[in-house]
């Protein structure tokens, strides 16, 4: 089978640092990217930088953190666009507390956000896939996902996300539907800040910060044919820090 590279791509997080690369690629290959955030003007922004550059894209305002809002999204998008081929949840928060700095709400805020209004999302936005026969659901998970990191909410959040696309192939058995979840080291993102900045080359065997451009690549590479069978998987781009005895530095 053929390539498709007209699909709609919606994407949440759109106007965040990561999703620069992401909108990008997809754009350029053809997709029309639905670029969905917290405000409609930051989403406006990223959509006009695809469309500057030749793509296709629309905005849409969404708090993955709300019911309400998702399901609104759920209606503007099938009233301006008709539906969705493939979901991308990239929103996310990092909130820098260890365990004793967490209040009684704070922990819940970022499984909120980062665990389950990615499964909001799938919830609301899957049933088309299946309807379609064809569906790819991409989830920006983490390597705090995979491997333990300081900030407990964060790592929690991420390991329940990967996991959630482990656990979703079997919902989506025979649908045409794939879950993924690209799992990133450190890329080059407002979030990052510069103490870890200023590690890489000691803590990354390829001394490199990663591009979003490349996320933007992986992504790309999802929704083609030759990936069709990757599923339920967690693709690591981290320049493999995460595959080595951290207790060894480098020779
Ligand atoms: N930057 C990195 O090195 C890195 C590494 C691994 C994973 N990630 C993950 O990649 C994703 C994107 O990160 P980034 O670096 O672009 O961060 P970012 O802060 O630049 O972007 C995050 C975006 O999510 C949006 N957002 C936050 N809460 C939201 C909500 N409730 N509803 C809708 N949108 C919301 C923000 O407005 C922002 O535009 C996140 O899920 C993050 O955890 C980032």
């Amino acid at each position: 089978m053929e390539t498709k590279t007209d699909r709609t791509v919606l994407i949440t997080g759109a106007a965040g640092g990561m999703c620069r690369g992401i909108n990008a690629r997809l754009g350029a290959a053809g997709h029309t990217v639905l670029c969905a955030d917290l405000s409609l003007d930051a989403a406006q922004s990223a959509a006009q930088s695809v469309r500057d550059a030749g793509g296709r894209a629309e905005a849409f305002a969404v708090d993955v953190s709300s019911h309400e809002s998702v399901a609104a999204l759920v209606d503007a998008v099938h009233e301006r666009v008709g539906g969705v081929d493939a979901l991308v949840n990239a929103a996310g928060i990092l909130d820098r507390k260890y365990l004793a700095d967490h209040d009684a709400t704070s922990f819940e805020r970022t499984i909120d956000i980062n665990l389950i209004g990615p499964f909001r999302m799938i919830q609301a936005f899957a049933p088309e896939m299946i309807e379609r026969r064809w569906g790819r659901i991409i989830n920006i998970s983490s390597i705090a996902g995979v491997t333990g990191y300081p900030y407990p909410s964060y790592a929690a959040s991420k390991a329940g996300l990967s996991n959630l696309a482990r656990s979703l192939v079997i919902d989506f058995w025979g649908t045409g539907v794939t879950v993924n979840s690209i799992c990133p080291g450190v890329v080059d993102t407002p979030m990052v800040i510069q103490e870890i900045r200023d590690q890489v080359p000691r803590k990354v065997p390829t001394e490199q910060i990663i591009d979003p451009d490349e996320i933007g690549g992986v992504a790309s590479f999802l929704l083609s044919d030759d990936a069709k069978n990757i599923n339920g998987a967690d693709i690591l781009i981290d320049g493999g820090a995460t595959r080595y005895f951290q207790l060894f530095d480098r020779p």
